[in-house]
């Protein structure tokens, strides 16, 4: 919930521009950029002739459309000329009581009108000081994951909530054990979980992007504060 009309733009002019000065970082990196709801509309028509960067919502609803007042559907976010869709974030499990459920209802939405979903989940830190960290994250991907996913349309994020927006980093021998653990649970919600791409996200910024990135079962991140400045976005690709 950052930004402005205007400033969404001129930072995703920057991000593209950025990139397009270093294009052999396209080689290495795919980019996908997720404005707020009501910024992507223009974001996008500003940029529908780039190559560069897709670009995804935030959340959708679980409902097909119809009478669902302030939702926003899937089918909705295809029109926009989105390929990809948060779903599960932190934040939406805590502001507004997300379920796993619920999830996994909005996932096969997204599933049905060819959307990539990109299903977070994470412990707090009272779960990981309990030693629970690892039955919470498998509990939520069983949960969050439908049976329409594949390892083509589904990204997992592991964002331990504690990390998020907090300056605070898992270590990389901690994002190793989980990013190795979800990849193995992943086997019992779809086929060929080694093609997944798994993203570590909470509080990545230049200055420990190379060590997560380089980080086995490590296949991107999920930038939030660092994705608010051009530069620090660009800083992180050129890190993977
Ligand atoms: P952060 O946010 O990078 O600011 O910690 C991550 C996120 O919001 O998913």
């Amino acid at each position: 919930m950052n930004g402005t009309v205007q400033s969404s733009k001129v930072l995703i002019a920057d991000i593209i521009n950025g990139i397009y000065a270093e294009e052999g970082v396209l080689e290495r990196c795919e980019f996908v950029v997720c404005p707020s709801m009501l910024h992507i509309g223009a974001v996008r028509h500003a940029t529908i002739t780039n190559d560069y960067v897709a670009f995804g919502a935030q959340d959708c609803s679980a409902e097909g459309g119809g009478a669902h007042t302030g939702d926003i559907s899937a089918e909705m976010i295809k029109d926009a000329k989105c390929s990809h869709v948060i779903l599960g974030h932190s934040e939406r499990r805590q502001d507004h009581g997300e379920t796993d459920a619920l999830i996994a209802a909005k996932a096969t939405k997204a599933h049905e009108h060819d959307l990539t979903t990109i299903i977070c989940v994470g412990e707090t830190d009272a779960q990981r000081g309990a030693g629970e960290e690892k039955t919470v994250v498998e509990a939520q991907l069983k949960g969050s994951i439908p049976s329409s996913a594949t390892a083509e349309n589904t990204v997992i994020a592991y964002e331990p909530v504690w990390a998020i927006g907090t300056g605070k980093t898992a270590s990389a021998e901690d994002v190793a054990d989980m990013h190795a653990f979800i990849r193995e649970k992943l086997q019992d919600s779809l086929a060929n979980p080694e093609n997944v791409r798994i993203l570590y996200g909470g509080s990545m910024k230049p200055e420990n992007a190379e060590d997560l990135l380089a980080t086995p079962n490590v296949d991107g991140g999920l930038i939030g504060g660092a994705s608010l400045r051009a530069e620090d976005f660009l800083a992180i690709a050129l890190k993977a």
